[in-house]
């Protein structure tokens, strides 16, 4: 009895000193994080000026700037590296925004020891974490924080280049001299960041936690050099990658979190409600209302979330969506992105969708103020006759219903918009955050599973 007692002893020692020292988590465990919403007066980003319409369309701007950088990286042959990526953007003459592209919400956190607080742009449609570091001399953008100096932490290691997360970052990564991971990131903005791979470790503020959740050895980009017309975050310090590449946060916690996630985004026009960023257990999404669709993995493009896109239902009828893309030889035609505000659709079947809405809506229709939009209603005193909801029927018969909020956008007073947009380039969709607010959306990468679980206010959930 006594020699099994001893181990056993050994064992709740070391649990009992490592949770001593920092709250580490437990495989699974519920986790959650509080999303800020770009717009929202606690954001770096927030500009005081700016009207629901203003944001719109800015946003709508943004949009289509993300969706080219995304369609050129999937469509294009030889896209193996994101630099080549934003040369192609750049080719398509789009009007650049600040920091348009790079993602809709911002997360805080810690990294280093002694911890440093920072706050970062939250991406699902990019992979790498990173934030400014000293030295970075000339061509550093300001941020909110002061900048992270590598050499205050004593956690701080570089990464070689030899070793595999340097590889996963493929032609974006050079050795240098001494044998470190150079590398250089661009984004569908045109925006591109030099510096090197480093481990440390982060801490993430989570409810029901009293002090931060710590990851030892994450593995972060400390970016020395910036550039691009619209390098600069407006105070953020950097931008954490959530996507399914074997670089971002969510694959680097992996097991941590049994590779699943989950988040809910509250309304667009709710800019100070803030939405939430759950994993491990939390990130469990269920209940009467859950439909699943999977998720198609494309080996060269596991950065991004892709779904099959079947059917848009409008007033009981269906229009079929075209799927000859077939990415993943699964039927995979669309992207699931945080980032991107609006959706998109292409060009056929846009016009099926909007030919169906206008002849089931007895508003008048308007011409639509902005550039972006091709069927737009002067909804002035008429609440009452509404707009339709439009059904997205995905793979595996999920039914995702989108009620008026999520469907319509109003651009302009007593004008709504449908908030689909054309695809520029080709047949990629874009479902964008505007059709997934008040969802809780459920990414389980271990099932390659997406859920969704429509609820009244992500922002109470
Ligand atoms: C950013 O910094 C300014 C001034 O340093 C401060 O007033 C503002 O509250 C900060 N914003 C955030 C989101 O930290
Ligand atoms: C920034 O990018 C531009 C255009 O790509 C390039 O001409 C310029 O040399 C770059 N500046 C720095 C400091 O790297
Ligand atoms: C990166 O390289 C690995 C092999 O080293 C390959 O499997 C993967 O598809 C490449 N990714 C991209 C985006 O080219
Ligand atoms: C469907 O998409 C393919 C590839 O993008 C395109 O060649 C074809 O013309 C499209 N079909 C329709 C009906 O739009
Ligand atoms: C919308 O309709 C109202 C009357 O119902 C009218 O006063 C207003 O000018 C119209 N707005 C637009 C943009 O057409
Ligand atoms: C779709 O329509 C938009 C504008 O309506 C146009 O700019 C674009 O070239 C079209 N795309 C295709 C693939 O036809």
């Amino acid at each position: 009895m006594a020699s099994s007692t001893t181990p056993s002893l050994g064992l709740s020692l070391f649990i009992v000193s490592a949770a001593a020292i920092l709250p580490m988590l437990c495989t699974g465990e519920a986790f959650s994080v509080e999303l800020i919403p770009r717009d929202s007066p606690s954001s770096p980003l927030h500009n005081p000026d700016s009207t629901p319409f203003s944001r719109i369309l800015a946003a709508a701007g943004s949009s289509r700037v993300r969706a080219a950088y995304f369609i050129n990286r999937i469509l294009k042959a030889g896209f193996s590296s994101s630099l080549s990526a934003v040369e192609a953007v750049d080719d398509l003459n789009l009007e650049i925004t600040s920091t348009a592209g790079v993602g809709a919400y911002l997360m805080n956190f810690e990294l280093g020891t002694p911890p440093r607080k920072m706050m970062a742009v939250a991406d699902t449609g990019s992979d790498l974490i990173w934030v400014q570091c000293k030295p970075c001399d000339s061509i550093c953008f300001h941020q909110n924080s002061s900048i992270f100096n590598p050499r205050d932490s004593s956690t701080y290691k570089a990464v070689s280049c030899h070793a595999d997360y340097c590889l996963y970052l493929n032609s974006s990564a050079r050795c240098t001299k001494t044998s470190s991971c150079h590398y250089r990131y661009g984004y569908g903005d045109g925006s591109v960041y030099d510096g090197l791979l480093a481990s440390e470790t982060i801490g993430l503020y989570s409810s029901g936690f009293n002090r931060p959740v710590q990851f030892p050895k994450t593995r972060f980009g400390c970016t020395h050099w910036s550039n691009g017309t619209s390098a600069d975050l407006g105070g953020a310090a950097g931008i954490i990658g959530l996507g399914g590449g074997k670089l971002s946060l969510i694959r680097q916690m992996g097991s941590a979190i049994g590779s699943k996630f989950s988040y809910c985004l509250p309304s667009f026009l709710q800019t100070s409600a803030t939405g939430r960023l759950n994993l491990g257990s939390a990130a469990r999404v269920s209940g009467a209302n859950a439909v699943s669709t999977p998720l198609i993995r494309i080996e060269e493009h596991d950065t991004y979330y892709i779904l099959g896109l079947e059917q848009i239902i409008v007033a009981g009828h269906s229009i079929a969506v075209n799927r000859s893309l077939n990415l993943g030889g699964r039927g995979g035609n669309t992207i699931i992105d945080s980032g991107t505000t609006l959706t998109f659709v292409d060009n056929t079947t846009l016009k099926a969708v909007a030919s169906v809405v206008a002849s089931n809506v007895r508003l008048p229709q308007v011409k639509d103020p902005t550039e972006y939009f091709h069927l737009c209603f002067n909804v002035s005193g008429a609440a009452e006759r509404g707009l339709p909801k439009l059904t997205f029927r995905f793979s595996g018969g999920a039914l995702v219903v989108l009620p008026r909020e999520n469907a319509y956008v109003q651009v302009a007073e007593n004008t709504e918009c449908l908030a689909l947009i054309p695809n520029a380039v080709e047949s990629v969709n874009i479902f964008g955050n505007i059709a997934q607010q008040n969802f809780h959306i459920g990414y389980d990468l271990e099932n390659m599973k997406l859920t969704f679980v429509p609820v009244a206010d992500c922002s109470k959930l």
